[in-house]
């Protein structure tokens, strides 16, 4: 199918890479001028693992052209809008992109076009796209608005989108329907080159749900909502254990055991960020408000979110004292792993907070220091984790990349001023640093081999090991 792709940032380039990867023609608009330049150069404006490749290879099948919109709007019989919904002021969704651009297919398509919304939209927002093709409607055209949120995550964009768990589609009439299930059957029956697996399974498990566009798009804030309570959840847990002497990684083991909860998503740290999980669970907030809901459990779960910056900052003044003329080294700045994103990454308020404080940052991310010296410019930034670390009076974990696994912690201690981890994503167990020189804290374990569970009581690293040994 002949498939427009509009905005080629982290979901509209993987979209139109991928489709083309299963065959699709697809012309991709950006309206940013120097993204579209680097793309037409084949430079990929992002980082994001496999993407460079499905894009080259597309490029080179003639597959995928990048363009203009107005191009992409006459090329295609399907427009797939991936642009962004950033938070405005209130809390709300911004949607003037997507106005403008049902403006634009109202002025330059002509015929039938099925129009798929893919951007992260507030209930009813299909209606509304809807009403205003048809009120700017200047050829007589015919529209289909179909909901499709997409569920990809950053780091594993190109995995996630070939290899879904599910598609969801809202639709209101059955020729949507059928033109969105011939766009998926691909991935649906698992029938298509994959980039990333030489064998992947026969039968592909993915559940193709076809729904109407209120709940599709219901469907997405509802799932992001849902997991940043789960974080949230967590994290107050983990405030728990830190207080009663437990170990949240052990708590949430046990309990993401029970099918019912899953495992996924309980990690406690310094919480979430990026461009989902923050505007969206804030926009449902909106939604609930305004339809006269009361969602009081959302604006906690974005409270707790909120307070474990501080919560961190407050761990790292206990241990020294003061932060005024204090090096710290921080590693990791991206949102999470693997991708260049600083948008909402908790580095920017964790750093803010600690350069308001008085203490010097020198900061290491293998991916997003371009990006954070944009937001983040009064940071030393370095070449690798020890040009960070040295004359440090703490390193702060505070992106969990699997390049810090590696490392040499005898070099590193030779390098610190003081010789203090704080881990904000509890990458390693505290009995790891028992014999390696530094003092070292993390977030929800207060059984760590110096830290008495109570008064008189000691735990060390050996007996946690020996009951480890008969824990099948
Ligand atoms: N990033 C994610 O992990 C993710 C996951 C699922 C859903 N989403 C949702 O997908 C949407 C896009 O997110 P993103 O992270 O890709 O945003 P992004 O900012 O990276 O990309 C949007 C792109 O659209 C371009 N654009 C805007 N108007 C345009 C127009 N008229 N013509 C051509 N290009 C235009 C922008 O220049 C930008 O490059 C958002 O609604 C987001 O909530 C994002």
């Amino acid at each position: 199918m002949k498939i427009s792709v509009i905005g080629a940032g982290y979901v509209g380039l993987t979209t139109a890479a991928c489709l083309a990867q299963i065959g699709h023609d697809v012309f991709c608009a950006e309206s940013d001028v120097g993204k579209l330049n680097k793309l037409q150069a084949d430079i990929l404006p992002i980082f994001e693992p496999h993407l460079g490749d499905v894009v080259r290879v597309a490029r080179r099948r003639g597959k995928l052209t990048f363009g203009q919109t107005e191009e992409a709007i006459e090329k295609s019989q399907a427009i797939f809008i991936c642009v962004g919904t950033p938070p405005l002021a209130n809390g709300d969704a911004d949607l003037s992109a997507i106005e403008s651009l049902a403006r634009m297919i109202a002025k330059s398509a002509r015929g039938y076009r099925l129009v798929v919304e893919k951007s992260t939209v507030p209930v009813q927002t299909g209606s509304k796209l809807r009403r205003h093709l048809r009120l700017h409607n200047q050829h007589e055209s015919d529209y289909d608005v179909v909901s499709n949120p997409e569920f990809l995550r950053e780091g594993s964009a190109v995995e996630d989108f070939l290899h879904p768990d599910r598609i969801v589609v809202g639709v209101e009439s059955l020729r949507a329907a059928e033109l969105m299930r011939e766009i998926y059957q691909p991935i649906v029956n698992n029938e298509f080159p994959c980039p990333m697996h030489s064998k992947c399974p026969t039968t592909s498990g993915v559940r193709f749900l076809c729904t109407d566009t209120n709940s599709a798009e219901l469907i997405k804030h509802a799932s992001n909502s849902f997991l940043a309570m789960k974080i949230s959840f967590i994290n107050m847990v983990a405030n728990l254990c830190e207080v009663v002497g437990a170990d949240v990684g052990r708590v949430s083991e046990g309990m993401g055991l029970d099918p019912r909860i899953g495992s996924s998503f309980l990690n406690a740290g310094l919480g979430f960020g990026g461009f989902c999980f923050p505007k969206d669970l804030q926009a449902f907030i909106r939604i609930a408000e305004k339809s006269g809901c009361d969602f009081s459990l959302l604006k906690e779960v974005e409270k707790i979110n909120q307070s474990r910056i501080e919560y961190f900052v407050e761990k790292i003044r206990k241990e020294l004292w003061v932060l005024r003329g204090k090096k710290l080294a921080v590693w990791g700045l991206a949102f999470k792993p693997n991708t260049d994103d600083m948008r909402y990454a908790p580095s920017i308020a964790l750093v803010e907070s600690l350069l308001k404080e008085g203490a010097n940052i020198s900061a290491y991310d293998p991916q997003a220091t371009e990006k954070a010296k944009e937001v983040l410019p009064d940071v030393t930034y370095c070449g690798d984790p020890y040009e960070a670390a040295r004359g440090a009076h703490a390193i702060l974990i505070v992106t969990e990349w699997s390049e810090f696994r590696d490392l040499d912690w005898d070099r590193l201690l030779s390098v610190v001023e003081q010789p203090l981890v704080v881990d904000g994503r509890n990458m390693f167990r505290p009995e790891e640093f028992s014999s390696r020189g530094f003092r070292y804290l993390s977030i929800g374990r207060a059984l760590t081999p110096d830290t008495p569970s109570a008064p008189g009581e000691t735990r060390d690293g050996t007996l946690d090991s020996a009951i480890q040994n008969i824990t099948a």
